[in-house]
């Protein structure tokens, strides 16, 4: 611990007792680890204050001693940008203890959470009193409102309610000098200028540390509907999307999975049985939603919808979940991807947009492009296809160890990845952020001018680089590994 450290240390002790400090390194150590084992750091003190007075005491005090913070909810990020450095120059923030549902409005369809509150349990608060928080992902039982807040994280349902961004109302957070920004209250109207809120969305901890948000909640689910679908080809799949969104706006999400990803899902996950008794060589997963009792139900809706798919030959076969069991079952496949993902071994991630239409022929093409280019390496490409969006990985070749691989072939690789999505107009991140792993690559493809406004914001914010260093922008240009 450097001196400045054990001085913030002290007085967080002093002030807010033994809760709010934790140097035990056992303590500590799942928390300087990223979720899928890539980023290995170090902090010498987790400090967790209990309320936004707390947080602003700490950066305020931080910000006096120049000492480094990295702010923190669930670690369940996946580019890294939770880890701290690896030469304990920072001290992990943690905003866990900040878990309060503060307010919940059904009447007026919004929710005020604590920044360490766990989506899961604002999705059941909302349920509970019969609206939904319509934003899901896999890590829904880990990931927090801070930490998709400053991912501005996607998911499963970004098809019908967009990106976090989109469902957030308002903020409160604490910048780095310890003044605290309130702009929690939901203004439909406001143009106040530059809005200090949808600039810390997304912002990774690098400009404030979120400590509540003022959420919007959609109507409650009467029915849903769960269809399981195996289909040709990327391109089917996104024709039949289209046709289905032509006769209902009740679809709210899409997912497309190839077969390879399904066995790798039921390989790892006990009891996961495959949804078709066909082979099939992508599958897709889709959900619709009826939130009035006059509605059409919506499994009889996709059922209406999906037969003359079937009898055409665009979709290849289909069955539609019979229970809320077996929808859960097919939705568990879903969201054990990534677990079954992480397990099957060293493979480089790269989160891709590409403009929807375009997608289809990306998936097949550019996986045809980077095995030919990279002998021996397997590519996978699974997710949110009606967003123009998914998950494409590159598997190492069989054998190989994993951080050789990663040291020697990991940039040259993402590197050849992102210049065909840069060449598709497309985005090198489309959910989970840039974080640690792809600082560099953000560098090298944005425009000049794009890196020197965020650098001039991140300057203005926090002039002397102590929150979240080494992410996203920093004062300094970047070197980074993917
Ligand atoms: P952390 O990992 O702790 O932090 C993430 C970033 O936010 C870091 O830069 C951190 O410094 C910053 N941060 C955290 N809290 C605060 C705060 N209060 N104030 C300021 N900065 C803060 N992501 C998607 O977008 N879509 C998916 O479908 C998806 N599926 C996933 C499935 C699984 C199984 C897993 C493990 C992850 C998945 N993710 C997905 C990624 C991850 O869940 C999201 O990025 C999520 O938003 C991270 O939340 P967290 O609380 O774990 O944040
Ligand atoms: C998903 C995560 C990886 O879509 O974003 O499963
Ligand atoms: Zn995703």
């Amino acid at each position: 611990m450097t001196p400045a450290q054990g001085i913030l240390v002290d007085a967080v002790l002093q002030r807010f007792g033994a809760k709010a400090v934790t140097t035990d390194p056992h303590a500590i150590a799942p928390w300087v680890t990223d979720w899928r084992g890539r980023y290995h750091g170090a902090a010498s003190a987790l400090l967790s204050p209990g309320s936004t007075e707390e947080v602003a005491a700490i950066l305020a005090l931080a910000s006096k001693a120049g000492v480094a913070l990295v702010p923190q909810g669930g670690n369940t990020g996946m580019v890294g940008g939770a880890t701290p450095p690896a030469d304990g120059s920072a001290l992990l923030l943690s905003l866990r203890r900040l878990n309060r549902i503060r307010a919940l409005s059904p009447e007026n369809n919004l929710a005020v959470a604590e920044a360490g509150v766990i989506l899961a349990d604002l999705r059941s608060a909302a349920e509970e009193a019969g609206r939904r928080f319509p934003l899901d992902l896999g890590a829904r039982g880990s990931a927090t409102i801070g930490g998709l807040v400053s991912t501005n994280a996607g998911g499963t349902q970004v098809l019908r309610f967009g990106t976090m961004r989109s469902l957030v109302a308002g903020v409160e957070a604490v910048l780095p000098d310890g003044s605290i920004h309130n702009g929690l209250a939901a203004l439909k109207k406001d143009n106040r200028g530059y809005d200090l809120t949808q600039l810390l969305v997304g912002a990774e901890g690098t400009l404030g540390v979120i400590t509540a948000a003022t959420l919007r909640l959609v109507p409650g689910m009467v029915a849903r509907g769960v269809a399981w679908v195996g289909v040709a080809s990327p391109r089917d799949a996104l024709t039949l999307l289209r046709r289905i969104e032509a006769a209902t706006s009740a679809v709210e999400s899409f997912e497309i999975l190839p077969a390879h990803t399904l066995a790798q899902v039921i390989d790892h996950v006990p009891g996961i049985r495959a949804p078709l008794d066909s082979e099939q060589p992508w599958h897709v997963l889709i959900e619709a939603v009826a939130t009035d009792v006059a509605s059409e139900p919506p499994a009889q809706l996709l059922e209406r919808l999906l037969t003359p798919a079937l009898e055409s030959g665009l979709a290849r076969d289909v069955v539609i979940a019979a229970s809320e069991a077996q929808a859960e079952a097919f939705w568990r496949i879903r969201h054990s991807i990534s677990e079954a993902e992480r397990a099957a071994g060293p493979a480089l991630q790269h989160d891709i947009s590409v403009p929807v239409e375009d997608m289809p022929r990306f998936m097949i093409e550019g996986g045809a492009a980077a095995e030919a280019r990279f002998p021996g390496t397997r590519t996978v490409a699974y997710g949110h296809l009606g967003d123009g969006n998914v998950h494409f990985h590159v598997r190492a070749p069989r054998g190989a160890d994993a951080e050789r691989w990663y040291a020697e072939e990991g940039a040259t690789i993402s590197g050849f990845v992102h210049d065909l999505v840069v060449a598709a107009n497309g985005s090198i991140s489309a959910e989970h952020g840039i974080g640690q792993m792809k600082r560099a690559e953000l560098e090298r493809l944005s425009a000049p001018s794009r890196i020197a406004a965020m650098r001039a914001i991140k300057g203005a914010l926090d002039p002397q680089g102590i929150l979240n260093p080494g992410k996203l922008v920093s004062l300094a240009p970047a070197r980074s590994t993917p």
